[in-house]
């Protein structure tokens, strides 16, 4: 990052800005959420509707929130406060998105514990396996014991607050930046591998051959909070990450190429997984324990496949600290800015908040496991309130924000760059998406989705 004028840290360079913003979309929520709920909700059906809440209210979210980051140069909280009008509660959507981020990251740093932990398992060889019983054992005996999951969702979060505290983000970003092309590469690979498997075409039809019956309002409200999961969006991230963009910036075509490679490498994985599922027997239903179980059984089929999930599961483990970093940041910001906290003492607390909080949705793959509220383990509690609940009902405000409290004619100044870029159709098309299309269908599939009505 480097000072603009204002004395604000800012990014670079455009593909900089690009490669930023990639980063905290790329995470565990391509190489693992998405292939774990298709499997789970139907495939293909799934798929579709995904790929419609992406575009409908994916894109326009994640435009709204880098619009108004940038016109504040603020963080969440107070981009809403000082840009709404003043004695209305606006700055909600960024207290909604701290609580949010801890949701998140109380499963996130548990799962990402577990890529931590495949990495050494793939080194001593002890997962190399077709047999989907004995990939599932292997599985069972990492998450089933507690103290090894904690130990290594803690290793995780102690990781995650060195990275912070010791100022290095801006590091790990840049190795992140140069190791996702190679993430990208090796996912390729899996899908060469995974489609020249015998039962290949079984896959790839569960993949792309929609089901309609399939569909659901739950499956719909699913699909819908993966979207907002994967953009990072509906609760400040990406407003956190516009005020760093440049004014110069174009932000429909940056927010349309983000949506466009994540989008890619999501179904990029799917390709790797599920010809692979279907091939070696294994459930697609299987949920968080599918891409454990896959992708070394891809691997194991082929020469030299020790080596590939060693190097597969690091680069997942940098594309989650990558992600992690920047969720993590949402919590620690606040409270330096709101709260004059020093960053060292805002990182400590807030990881102790995380290991805490953590800890009920990693022990409900083990001793916890009985214990349930609304029907649901902490874990899926923790993943369902913050995907499914909290980030539409931020999408919805955000929508509303944009397009009817800040409104067209400041909207299209902004994004127009002042009137320097000749893009006035998208931006109208923008607009009446963001004003009637997006907080309405979010309002529906929500409320359905929660069986209210
Ligand atoms: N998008 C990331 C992923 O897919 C996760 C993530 C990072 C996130 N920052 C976020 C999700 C903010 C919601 C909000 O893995």
């Amino acid at each position: 990052m480097a000072q603009q004028t204002s004395g604000r840290d800012g990014f670079a360079t455009r593909l900089g800005v690009l490669a930023a913003t990639l980063g905290s979309a790329v995470g565990l929520g391509n190489i693992w959420k998405f292939p774990a709920l298709t499997g789970q909700n139907g495939g293909a059906t799934f798929l579709l509707v995904y790929i419609i809440a992406t575009l409908l209210v994916g894109l326009p979210v994640m435009i709204s929130e880098i619009m108004l980051g940038r016109k504040a140069k603020a963080n969440a909280v107070r981009t809403y406060r000082e840009l709404g009008p003043k004695g209305q509660p606006w700055s909600l959507i960024g207290i909604s998105g701290v609580i949010a981020a801890v949701l998140i990251m109380g499963f996130y740093t548990d799962v990402a514990g577990w890529v931590f932990a495949y990495i050494f398992k793939a080194m001593s060889g002890s997962i190399a396996t077709t047999d989907p019983a004995v990939a599932k054992e292997a599985f069972v005996a990492l998450v089933g014991s507690p103290t090894q999951s904690l130990m290594w969702q803690w290793i995780v979060l102690a990781l995650v607050s060195a990275i912070i505290l010791g100022g290095v983000s801006s590091g790990i970003e840049r190795t992140t930046k140069i190791l996702m092309p190679v993430l990208l590469l090796l996912l390729c690979v899996v899908c060469a591998r995974s489609l020249t498997l015998p039962k290949a075409a079984e896959g790839l039809a569960f993949l792309f051959t929609p089901d309609f019956s399939k569909i659901t309002g739950g499956v719909i409200l699913m699909a819908l909070g993966l979207a907002f999961f994967k953009l990072s969006i509906g609760m400040g991230t990406m407003t956190t990450y516009g005020s760093y963009f440049r004014d110069d910036q174009n932000i429909p075509v940056t927010a349309a190429r983000v949506m466009l490679c994540d989008l890619s490498i999501s179904i990029l994985a799917g390709v790797a997984i599920f010809p692979a599922v279907f091939n070696f027997g294994f459930e697609p239903s299987a949920g968080p324990s599918l891409l454990f179980m896959t992708i070394p059984a891809v691997f194991a089929s082929m020469p030299g496949g020790q080596l590939f999930t060693v190097i597969f599961f690091c680069l997942t483990a940098i594309a989650a600290t990558g992600a992690m970093l920047s969720l993590f940041e949402v919590p620690v910001a606040w409270l330096v800015e709101e709260f004059k906290m020093s960053r060292a003492k805002a990182t400590i607390g807030t990881a102790l908040v995380l290991g805490v909080m953590g800890a009920p949705a990693t022990l409900s793959m083990s001793v916890l496991g009985d214990f349930k509220m609304f029907g649901l383990n902490m874990f899926d509690l923790y993943d369902f309130v913050s995907s499914n609940i909290l980030l539409p009902v931020g999408g919805i405000f955000i929508c509303i924000f944009a397009g009817w409290v800040w409104g067209s004619k400041r909207t299209r100044e902004l994004l127009s760059n002042g009137g320097h870029l000749d893009n006035a159709a998208v931006v109208s098309g923008f607009l009446f998406v963001v004003k009637w299309v997006s907080p309405v269908l979010v309002t529906i599939v929500l409320l359905n989705g929660l069986k209210l009505f």
